[in-house]
């Protein structure tokens, strides 16, 4: 299948050179072709190529040392026969065009380049050169040169590779200067962020320096020139559009034989980073906003309810002198109490306690007594914890203010004789019940809110991952009821 249809110009003849047994008697132009033999002989024996010489069927007729490093012992081998069963399928047809090229017509030559098990490599990349030298008397057949071009293709693979990847990180403007500020390269990624291609940048100082930052640029400039070093800035750049946009720049000085003979800039656009940088500033804004929200509802308000509610008592028919005087020495004592909250509060604002520690049972016994203490109903309690119930600060804030809301409500809502809280702490869990034996309610009715009381309660169990449930019906009494997992300690 290797061969040629038509018989190429030239003998076919194989090369007595190589392999014909000496002749006793030569006439002169035998001698003289046996000398040119001898000659080529010692030539392709001491090249670094491997050389081949094939006849046209393309049975091997002999083999350099080099070519059988490469190929091992091939003479008497058939080109096709090696091919099929070394060379890589998808490199056979070029190897078999090439050579019946070469094959058409005396004095022809073609390269191709084929992968091989060669050389003990798994492929070898091999550089084939194909002549005829079918004619020349001294050869008479095909002369096949092969070169070991595998490690340069390696190579060649991998600077490809770095280019692309240089490409690629276009995402970012990438540009090399000379010392003088002249553009020498301009990215992908430049021409897509500032607008100007490189066609208008090169040969040219950069166009992208917004006029009240070029004392800042050359400022940096200078440093990474004369220290050699590199600098990181955030700074603003201009787009050809006049868009100034947020960037973070990066100089690096590029050392030449002669010193530092370029800089290498990278800008990468900051604009995203800002955007998402604003925006989590004004989700923060806004948490906390609405934390203020819920604890001047919770605390400062249910307060002064609270003292508005004994206030209100006075205007009642039944009230006399001397429990009026009480109760209005007590709505001062709140007041008082409210303002010193406040200030705790305001301070707290200012220099929050993150990190610290509180006993939740404590505090929340306090607030339970608290509330007693203004309320003329029983509030019953249940408290069972071995262990002090040390919690971050945040978290303890969060649970008294669930008791005060809930308790705040039974006694203004509920119209209960008895009110209750439960408190059980075990290893993992705390589990908290404030209840009432009140006229309960709608859960579902108070969807649409009356207040805020309800909703802060769920936000601030939320908060601190509590489950928490309000168990209600119409003439059936109230509860709420928080579980709060605990880490392990
Ligand atoms: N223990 C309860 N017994 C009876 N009704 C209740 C009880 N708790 C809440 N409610 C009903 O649910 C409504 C919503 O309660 P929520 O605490 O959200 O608001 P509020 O107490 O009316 O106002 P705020 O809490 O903002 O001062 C109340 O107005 C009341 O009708
Ligand atoms: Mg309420």
């Amino acid at each position: 299948m290797w061969t040629s249809s038509d018989p190429p110009s030239g003998g076919c003849e194989p090369p007595s050179v190589v392999h014909g047994p000496s002749r006793p008697f030569q006439s002169i132009e035998s001698q003289e072709l046996a000398l040119r033999e001898a000659a080529f002989r010692a030539l392709v024996e001491n090249v670094s190529e491997a050389i081949a010489v094939f006849d046209l069927d393309g049975t091997v007729l002999y083999a350099n040392r080099v070519m059988e490093d490469l190929a091992g012992p091939c003479v008497g081998e058939r080109l096709d026969g090696v091919a099929r069963e070394r060379v890589h399928p998808e490199d056979q047809v070029a190897l078999r065009d090439a050579w019946l090229a070469a094959a058409a017509a005396d004095g022809l030559r073609e390269r191709t380049e084929v992968r091989m098990h060669a050389a003990g490599r798994h492929w070898a990349v091999l550089e084939v050169s194909i002549g005829n030298r079918v004619a020349e008397p001294a050869i008479r057949g095909m002369v096949v040169t092969v070169r070991d071009v595998t490690e340069q293709r390696q190579a060649e693979q991998r600077a490809q590779w770095a280019s692309r990847q240089w490409q690629q990180l276009s995402g970012d403007a990438i540009s090399i200067s000379d010392v003088q500020g002249r553009v020498l390269f301009w990215n992908q990624g430049s021409e897509r962020m500032f607008g100007w291609t490189a066609d208008e940048m090169l040969g040219r100082p950069t166009r992208t320096i917004p006029p009240d930052r070029r004392a800042e640029r050359r400022r940096h400039w200078l440093a990474v020139t004369r220290n050699r070093t590199h600098v990181s800035y955030e700074t603003e750049r201009l787009t050809k559009d006049g868009r100034r946009i947020p960037c973070l720049v990066t100089h690096s000085a590029l050392l030449g034989e002669d010193g530092v003979g370029g800089v290498l800039t990278i800008a990468k656009d900051m604009s995203a980073h800002r955007e998402l940088e604003e925006k989590s500033k004004a989700l923060a804004l806004m948490q906390e906003r609405e934390r203020i929200a819920m604890d001047l509802h919770d605390g400062i308000i249910q307060s002064l309810y609270a003292i508005g509610l004994s206030l209100g008592a006075l205007s009642l028919p039944q009230s006399r002198q001397q429990p009026a005087a009480g109760t209005l020495r007590e709505a001062a004592r709140s007041i008082d109490e409210t303002i010193d909250h406040i200030r705790r509060y305001i301070s707290e604002l200012r220099s929050p306690d993150d990190g610290l520690q509180r006993d939740a049972a404590v505090a929340i016994q306090a607030v339970v007594e608290d509330v007693q203490a203004r309320s003329p109903i029983a509030i019953e309690t249940d408290y069972r914890f071995s262990l002090p119930l040390k919690l971050p600060s945040a978290t303890v804030s969060h649970l008294v203010s669930i008791v005060h809301e809930a308790l705040s409500n039974s006694l203004r809502h509920a119209e209960a004789s008895a009110l209750f809280v439960s408190l059980a702490a075990e290893r993992r869990m705390v589990r908290l019940v404030l209840g009432d034996n009140g006229k309960g309610f709608s859960a579902r009715r108070s969807g649409r809110r009356a207040g805020d009381g309800i909703g802060n309660m769920r936000a601030r169990a939320k908060a601190i991952q509590a489950k928490l449930e309000i168990v209600s019906r119409p003439g059936a009494g109230t509860r709420v009821c928080l579980a709060l997992p605990l880490e392990e300690t």
